[in-house]
């Protein structure tokens, strides 16, 4: 194949990646400068379209709320990891910029009165935990499917260039600005060199690297593979949720919203073991609670099915009509993909990877930071991320369900206005520098011309078993050190892998090879993070650490990769101060 030719295109501004916080920073940032993305997939295919029980924003359609109230939430949800400022900025946007997206023309259901219709959600409550609140605006299960053709279109309607169906090789840098990004067209084949002013990040997240996943095949985590061998560190990769309740087999969301419009989960012995684990919102407990308490049914031979490894999510007691309006999606899904008729039978649940919490460090301007326990955080020229890849950290150690929205949107718009201004005060954009790409297409010349005796897919199935095995719901030393070993091992066989398509136009073999070193790559960012961390916070948890240890560990780790592939750790402080109201302290959970 004919390698050597670079295609260059210049631009103020390439966003990499479609999804929601993608297609929101490049609407932001098309009012004002010249702005392209650059993505995987149709913008309409990318993850963000499977997002299904809804966004959370304190607007009081139904019952009375509060921004504070959201904080508080948001604050406990993450165990205290959260960086208080952006989740106060966070839960204080969200209100206009879910107006914001209305009057954009986002077909949200309906209340009676005409106003955006909003339900309960894991986590979320009034009055500082008192019960459950309606917060999360609703798309019926389909909301952010009806995000991204919302934002999709307003983004044609500004002028956004799109190259779709590129694939991101390497990030560029001169001198500490980040000045583009190299690319592979999948169509044709060849490469594509963007030359830009500011690059932000919106790849989304990682969880293809689990077999049980709600993760369309897309998110292999190509974003923070490529900061990492920039040279920038990642942040808190550790932290990976698990979403309760996937299709038994497959992994499918199946949305809290189920639970929050009245759904409820039992063992083998038809109980509702959630009040055990959390006597006051039950099943609306926060996640990592509900994993673990499903994992712990099951654990414990409390499971059910002849081997006792599911969980069951009855619905069939709500009216068949609140289904079929409400939760249409996930009627479908159950019968699709566990040929149950959730109208009248419950639908097998187990828990599944979702989300990463974790990923390139950013400040509340979505600006990439970088920072350390002695040194303050400062901007790194050029390069912006948001959602989430990002960490901002409105997350910490956990997510609430329906706050991934908001932080797309939020951020997205956020750091696509903090891009316009570092273009706008740029009078030229920094030059390339000498052999720009060189490493991108290096690698590509090297997996085409590659004469390995190993196979991609086999090491890929390695690696989603065994980080399920070693690196879920529940961690100790001895298994996360199995995993260490088990990485080193696959990288090393990585080396040795052969492409059977060597062919330039839609060569898949390429992309998920090159996705595979990718997952390899951040892997041992997660377990090594995982590893140091002796305690367990969020979606963290150590069996042979269960507490939280505030005193050693309420800090975000970073993962740097040295160049001999090894994995660095360092940490930086949580940011506690918010930016107008006092501080939450760490406390207790009590649920
Ligand atoms: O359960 C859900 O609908 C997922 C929402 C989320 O991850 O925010």
């Amino acid at each position: 194949m004919a390698m050597d030719k670079v295609e260059i295109h210049k631009h103020d501004i390439v966003i990499v990646g479609a999804g929601g916080a993608g297609l929101r920073a490049a609407l932001a940032a098309s009012k004002e400068v010249n702005t392209a993305v650059v993505s995987e997939v149709l913008p309409t295919r990318s993850h963000t379209v499977s997002a299904q029980g809804g966004v959370a924003a304190t607007l009081s359609n139904v019952e009375p709320d509060d921004w504070l109230w959201h904080m508080y939430d948001t604050v406990k949800g993450s165990d205290y990891l959260g960086d208080q400022d952006a989740i106060e900025f966070l839960c204080r946007m969200a209100p206009e910029i879910i107006i914001e997206l209305e009057h954009m023309g986002m077909p949200f259901s309906r209340l009676e009165n005409g106003k955006i219709y909003q339900r309960r959600f894991g986590g979320h409550t009034k009055e500082f935990g008192k019960e459950a609140v309606c917060r999360s605006c609703a798309a019926a299960d389909r909301t952010g499917h009806a995000m991204v053709h919302t934002l999709y279109e307003q983004c044609l309607k500004n002028g956004v260039t799109f190259y779709n169906e590129f694939f991101a090789l390497q990030i560029l840098t001169n001198e500490g600005h980040v000045v583009g990004v190299l690319a592979w067209d999948i169509v044709n084949g060849g490469f594509h060199l963007f030359h830009t002013k500011a690059t932000l990040f919106a790849t989304g997240g990682y969880t293809r690297i689990y077999r049980t996943t709600t993760n369309a095949h897309i998110n292999t985590g190509d974003g923070l593979a490529l900061t990492m061998r920039a040279g920038f560190p990642v942040e808190d990769l550790e932290f990976v949720q698990f979403h309760p309740t996937g299709i038994y087999g497959v992994g499918n969301l199946i949305s809290e919203a189920v639970r929050g419009e009245g759904g409820y989960l039992v063992n083998k012995d038809g109980e509702r073991f959630m009040k055990r684990y959390a006597p006051t919102v039950w099943d609306l407990a926060s996640r990592d609670v509900v994993s673990r308490a499903m994992a712990e049914e099951i654990r414990h031979g409390r499971g059910c099915g002849p081997k006792g490894d599911y969980i069951l999510l009855k619905v069939d007691h709500l009216d068949p009509e609140l289904i079929h309006e409400r939760l249409p999606g996930i009627w479908e899904l159950a019968y699709v993909f566990a040929h149950v008729d959730c109208t009248k039978e419950p639908i097998p649940v187990v828990p599944t990877a979702h989300y990463s919490m974790g990923g390139i460090p950013t400040n509340l301007h979505g600006e990439v930071v970088l920072g350390s326990m002695d040194s303050p955080e400062s901007p790194v020229p050029g390069f912006y991320a948001a959602g989430e890849c990002a960490c901002a950290s409105v997350h910490g150690a956990n997510r609430l369900g329906t706050n991934s929205l908001l932080d797309i949107l939020v951020f997205g718009k956020v750091g696509g206005e903090k891009a316009v201004e570092f273009c706008q005060s740029l009078p030229e954009h920094v030059p390339l520098p000498e052999n720009a790409g060189k490493e991108g297409i290096d690698e590509v010349k090297r997996l085409v011309d590659s004469t390995g005796d190993e196979k991609m897919d086999a090491i890929w199935e390695e690696l989603r078993d065994t980080m399920e095995a070693n690196c879920g719901v529940f961690r100790t030393e001895e298994t996360l050190s199995k995993q260490k070993k088990i990485l080193e091992n696959l990288c090393e066989r990585f080396k040795r892998v052969r492409l059977d398509d060597k062919g330039k136009v839609f060569n898949l073999d390429l992309i998920e090879t090159l996705e595979l070193g990718h997952m390899l790559e951040f892997s041992k960012a997660i377990v090594e993070g995982a590893l140091a961390r002796t305690e367990s916070r969020g979606a963290h948890y150590r069996d042979d650490f269960p507490e939280r240890d505030d005193k050693n560990w309420l800090k975000h780790t970073l993962a740097y990769l040295n160049e001999d592939g090894r994995i660095r750790l360092d940490y930086k402080p949580v940011r506690l101060k918010p930016l107008t109201v006092p501080t939450f302290e760490p406390k207790e959970r009590v649920y």
